[in-house]
């Protein structure tokens, strides 16, 4: 699928993400308060295992495409968008998306929502999705509140579905459906 350049919804824009985003993002991922949100307070990461894990989606090798989000023309945060597929490359319905906002004097401005929903505009319309989903740590409030506020709805907990700071830790599962999405 051909990807777009830009999306746009009332205070963010977002563009897939170039190598020239790493150094702001080396920030965002050794920033101790964001990345208690995120990866975990043990887990910094170094600007060369930014450039290993991001590089591949950039180059379209993987099922994943990374949006960085502008708000003021500055960049503040990404979008991962990742969509399913069989062995063939075809599409399965189904979109993961993750976010981040890594610049955290700009959280609570409604950024995450308008990101949220110009992502989930772009899974149903130009990628023709059937389900989004997405999957917040149950302690996750803040994030899992934006999510409902967009219109996810909760499924079920996933138990011990990660390692977070060294302890297993349960997520939700949340999605929103074709039908569900209102413009
Ligand atoms: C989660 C995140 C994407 C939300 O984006 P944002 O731009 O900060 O959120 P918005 O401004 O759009 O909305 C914030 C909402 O959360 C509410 N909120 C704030 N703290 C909250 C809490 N502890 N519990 C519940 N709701 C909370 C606000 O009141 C607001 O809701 P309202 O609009 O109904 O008043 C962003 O904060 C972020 O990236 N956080 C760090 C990383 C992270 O948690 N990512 C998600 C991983 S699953």
């Amino acid at each position: 699928m051909r990807i777009a350049n830009i999306i746009q919804r009332n205070k963010v824009i977002l563009r897939p993400m170039r190598e020239e985003n790493f150094e702001i993002m080396f920030k965002w991922l050794n920033d101790i308060e964001v990345m208690r949100y995120w990866y975990g307070r043990d887990k910094p990461r170094s600007l060369d295992w930014i450039r290993k894990h991001f590089t591949p989606s950039i180059k379209g090798q993987t099922n994943s495409t990374y949006w960085i989000i502008e708000s003021d023309s500055e960049p503040v945060g990404y979008v991962c968008n990742t969509a399913e597929k069989n062995d063939n490359g075809e599409f399965l319905g189904k979109v993961e998306v993750d976010i981040l906002i890594g610049d955290k004097s700009r959280w609570e401005k409604g950024i995450g929502s308008d990101a949220l929903k110009a992502m989930i505009d772009y899974a149903f319309n130009i990628q023709k999705a059937e389900r989004v989903f997405l999957t917040p740590r149950v302690t996750n409030n803040r994030a899992i509140h934006v999510y409902e506020k967009v219109g996810f709805k909760k499924e079920g907990i996933l138990r011990h579905f990660e390692k977070f700071e060294g302890k297993w830790v349960d997520n939700a599962i949340m999605s929103i459906l074709r039908g569900e999405f209102k413009e």
